[in-house]
């Protein structure tokens, strides 16, 4: 179910687009659900800023029901129902309902619910949690203490005086037997707070009806069941997921620094002996290798590092490769498409872009490199800038291995500097360099000898 308003958000974004752990709610949701069905099996319910949500989550493969007007969760189950009616396809055995707003939940918890609900031969089962404040959940009241079976869910808004103290939530996740669930829709109300069809009512129609509902009490961390309608609330899933995340890389012989600091989408991978210093972001598909080292507040997204690289701190880096035992920074910005070889250094106030640093080069200090391609050991001084752009097109510099780039030199594309050649230092190369050359691209320097005092008797003189 991803149709809602999000009301409570005050945000003009879906809510389920909204990111945790660098991924949107939906998209969590499905990931789990994907886990335990195909793709094909998953039917998500869109209503909502409809259209946006359906191009984020399209590349999931999963069905889109349309919600057109939100009038609820259980109004949400009867377009599904109206859904596969009218696409002549038979109506499985059995319902597994998610809610689009409670990311967290895990592909182990899913199947435990499931074979529950089976084992149970129920009508329906509630997935359940008792977390430390349960306020503003629906409640679910069981028969007695003991026992598994359900009366009935009470959202928060009809709690009586003596129900408010209820520890146990519904979570918005269940199974049901389809027919049993598809049998009660037309008998749900807007008798209630919202004025809206609540899927919860089905439990005490189904009891009414001596059909069997159950519930059972999630066993993992209660974060996983929870459920994000306002910014502070998913603020608080992102920290538990980040940190879920931090603890898997540390188990796998990761270090790092002060881990509730770090912000690491959930699908990086880092190698064992690397060490993270606090405040370091790592976002998107980024790999790490092993024995590496990177410094506080880097922010590297779908970045590849090999083993042994040093960040040093405050560099921005993204859709970036790095070869082993590189060096890199302070402060320096790694655009997307560059290619950083091995061992080589990129220092303070380097920006590179869609560039290849061969093997061993230098780039140390204050220097552009985009649309360029370096050899190995090439070394530019500071002050180097590829003038890759006329206003219209981009256009590539190549350098070949070992030649040296003076310092404050400009490298006007498209050019070439040879294999060892030497470009002096402030010199605007505009032609291309043989191997093994020295260029010089500045005007021969003029030194007037005594000019100084020369100029201050010629002053004196117009007294
Ligand atoms: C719901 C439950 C509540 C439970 C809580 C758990 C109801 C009536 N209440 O409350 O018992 O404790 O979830 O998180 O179900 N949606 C639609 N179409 C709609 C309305 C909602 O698809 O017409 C979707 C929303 O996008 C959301 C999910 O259903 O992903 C839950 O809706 P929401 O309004 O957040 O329900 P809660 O008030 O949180
Ligand atoms: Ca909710």
């Amino acid at each position: 179910m991803a149709a809602g308003k999000g009301t409570r958000l005050k945000s003009r974004r879906p809510k389920v687009l909204h990111e945790i752990g660098g991924q949107a709610l939906l998209l969590h949701v499905i990931a789990a659900a994907k886990a335990i069905a195909p793709a094909t099996q998953i039917y998500c319910i869109i209503g909502h800023q409809a259209e946006i949500v359906r191009a984020a989550a399209a590349s999931t493969g999963v069905h889109f029901v349309l919600q057109p007007e939100q009038r609820g969760t259980g109004h949400a189950m009867q377009q599904l129902r109206e859904h596969l009616i009218a696409s002549g396809q038979p109506a499985p055995e059995n319902l597994l309902v998610l809610s689009g707003d409670v990311p967290l939940i895990q592909p182990s918890t899913l199947q435990a619910l499931c074979n529950f609900h089976l084992a149970e031969r129920a009508a329906m089962t509630i997935l359940t949690a008792v977390p430390p404040n349960p306020t503003g959940y629906g409640r679910v009241l069981r028969v007695s203490d003991t026992s598994s079976e359900v009366q009935a869910i009470v959202e928060q808004k009809a709690l009586t005086d003596d129900q408010l103290s209820a520890p146990e939530i519904n979570s918005g996740i269940y199974c049901f037997r389809t027919s049993a669930l598809f049998a009660q829709l037309d008998s749900l109300s807007t008798n209630n707070a919202h004025g809206e069809l609540y899927l919860t009512d089905v439990a005490a129609l189904l009891a009414a009806h001596r059909e069997r509902v159950v519930a059972i009490c999630s066993s993992g961390p209660t974060e996983e069941v929870l459920g994000a309608n306002t910014i502070e609330e998913m603020m608080h899933l992102d920290a538990a997921m980040r940190l879920a995340t931090a603890r898997r890389l540390m188990a796998q012989g990761v270090t790092i620094f002060r881990p509730e600091t770090s912000v690491i989408d959930a699908q990086v991978e880092i190698g064992p002996d690397t060490i993270l210093q606090p405040f370091v972001q790592l976002l998107g598909n980024t790999r790490i290798g092993s024995n590496c080292r990177i410094g506080s507040y880097n922010v590297l997204e779908n970045t590849q590092l090999g083993d042994n690289v040093l960040i040093r701190p405050n560099c921005v880096i993204a859709d970036a490769t790095i070869g082993d035992d590189a060096k890199l920074g302070p402060f320096s910005h790694l655009r997307p498409g560059s290619q950083i070889g091995p061992e080589a250094h990129i220092g303070n106030f380097v920006e590179t872009k869609n560039a290849k640093i061969g093997r061993g080069a230098k780039a140390n200090h204050l220097a552009y490199l985009g649309d360029a391609t370096l050899g190995s050991n090439v070394n530019i001084g500071a002050g180097t800038i590829t003038c890759n752009y006329d206003g219209e097109k981009k256009y590539p510099t190549a350098i070949g291995d070992g030649a040296f780039i003076g310092s404050n030199s400009t490298l006007v594309a498209p050019v070439s500097v040879g294999e060892t050649a030497y470009v002096g230092a402030a010199s605007c190369i505009t032609e291309d360099v043989p191997a093994g050359a020295l260029a010089l691209g500045r005007n021969r320097q003029v030194t007037k000898p005594g000019w100084v005092s020369a100029r201050k008797q010629a002053a004196k003189r117009c007294d």
